[in-house]
């Protein structure tokens, strides 16, 4: 084949995998519009019947936690992790298909068909394997800058722990500790002041550090899992966070038909995100002034 026709060929195939790409993206939230609106007219699953019957977790019976051992792969994810602890993902964590992540992921914590697609869907593309036909182990979603990233309220840095599967219980304490709501329930406004803290620290302390704007939206986006999904209870999120292990009796806080959607997901994801007053207030430039001048004194 001529060279000519090679570069033509690529540039139609790239082309045409954008094209069908933003496509399929768009038919995912034209879905999740409507996934919400029927979440809206439709009432709400009973407590107590959130998980589907016959799944596990069903009645809030999970299957029993074994704590990882040692060679099983784990990951930066704690919502993962206890899937895999409770042995409802391969317990060793390995040979993970992208699909039964979607089905476990909308099962286990009722997000949405659509971001249960999606998110997987995106973790396939990053490490440049196929949804419908390839297999992950947990560790591989610990690939620095694709979805995680630095500045987490769980994980040390990758720079400082390149075990992303290792829980930070210094973070995971100071976490538990800072919820204003009843009982010291995590809110919306404790979540900023976490993630603004995190950021300047990281940034002050981690000659590697990088926060994109992507990063920035994972980092508001994982960590309001907790007020949605565990409805902000610290009792529960210290289970989770501490021993990645779900609660007994516990069921997710959303109880929609259908899971928790994109669209509503982001009532609580962007408040969190906008309102990390550090991006504004000149506290992260302060942190990396800081840390330059640290380097130069070296
Ligand atoms: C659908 C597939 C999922 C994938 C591929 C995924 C992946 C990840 C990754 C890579 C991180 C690390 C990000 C960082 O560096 O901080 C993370 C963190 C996290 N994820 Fe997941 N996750 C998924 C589902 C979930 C679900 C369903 C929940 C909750 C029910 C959840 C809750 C969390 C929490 C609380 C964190 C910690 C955030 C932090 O340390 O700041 N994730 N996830």
């Amino acid at each position: 084949m001529g060279q000519t026709l090679v570069v033509l060929k690529r540039l139609s195939s790239g082309l045409a995998s954008g094209v069908a790409g933003v496509f399929k993206t768009v038919g995912l939230f034209f879905v999740d519009f409507a996934l919400f609106l029927f979440n809206l007219l439709t009432p709400d699953r009973k407590k107590g019947a959130v998980i589907p019957k016959g799944c596990p977790g069903y009645g809030g019976k999970w299957p029993e936690y074994v704590p990882p051992q040692a060679g099983d792969s784990r990951c930066s994810c704690p919502a993962l992790n206890a899937l895999a602890n409770h042995g409802i993902l391969p317990h060793n964590g390995r040979d993970i298909s992208f699909k039964d992540l979607n089905t476990v992921v909308r099962q286990s914590y009722n997000f949405s068909p659509t971001f249960c697609k999606f998110v997987p869907s995106y973790a396939a593309n990053m490490l440049s394997r196929d949804y419908n036909t390839d297999f992950f182990d947990l560790a591989d979603l610990d690939a620095h800058n694709c979805i995680e990233h630095d500045a987490s309220l769980c994980r040390l840095d990758v720079h400082e722990e390149p075990d992303q599967g290792k829980i930070a219980h210094e973070l995971v304490e100071r976490l538990l500790t800072r919820g204003t709501g009843p009982n010291g329930n995590l809110t919306k406004k404790d979540l900023s002041r976490l993630l603004g803290e995190r950021r300047v620290e990281a940034k002050r302390a981690n000659p590697k550090y990088s926060q994109a704007f992507i990063h920035k939206m994972f980092g508001s986006s994982n960590s309001s899992t907790l007020l949605t999904i565990f409805g902000g209870q610290i009792d529960d999120i210290r289970t989770i966070l501490t021993e990645e292990r779900i609660p007994d009796g516990w069921e997710p806080r959303i109880r929609h038909r259908m899971g928790l959607t994109i669209l509503e997901f982001n009532n609580t994801v962007l408040p969190v995100e906008l309102g990390v007053k550090e991006e504004v207030d000149g506290s992260i430039n302060v942190a990396g002034r800081e840390r330059y001048d640290a380097v130069q004194k070296k």
